[in-house]
């Protein structure tokens, strides 16, 4: 049994403590926010906090956080208000939206980090991949919550 937090909320996974982060969310916790892309640690759409820190939740081990506090889009904020979000929004960032999730999270823990990050930190702080290309609103967004 493996415990930690979600959200704010105890959880207890009966799964191996192997399983990826990613499917104890997804299956057992029905958190599907969070997005599978490619398994393997390159793509960042799994992208959550563990305690506070942007991880790739497929390559997390759950057996590897107990106790940890974890986060997931779900609880970034009480009404999809966290400043990231509302930038989001106003800069009308999504194409398909699927990366979009991990991408958020991914900035959320930037901007907590690094409240004014330069161009650059962005680019080099937010590895996530977006097939649509929307990387110029998010640049944009990013500017809008760091202004
Ligand atoms: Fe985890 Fe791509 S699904 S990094």
């Amino acid at each position: 049994m493996t415990r930690f937090t979600v959200n704010g909320n105890p959880v207890e996974y009966q799964l191996a403590p192997d399983t990826p982060l990613l499917w104890a969310l997804r299956d057992a916790s029905n958190l599907t926010g969070t997005k599978y892309g490619c398994g393997r640690g390159l793509c960042g759409a799994c992208t959550v906090h563990v305690d506070g820190e942007a991880r790739r939740s497929c390559q997390v081990r759950i057996g590897d956080i107990e106790g940890a506090f974890v986060t997931t889009i779900e609880g970034l904020s009480e009404n999809s208000d966290h400043p990231v979000q509302r930038a989001w929004v106003a800069e009308q960032v999504p194409q398909c939206g699927y990366c979009q999730s991990g991408m958020i999270m991914a900035v959320a823990a930037l901007l907590k980090a690094t409240p004014k990050p330069t161009d650059e930190e962005v680019r080099s702080g937010i590895t996530n991949l977006c097939r649509c290309g929307t990387y110029p609103r998010i640049l944009k967004a990013v500017r809008r919550v760091s202004a």
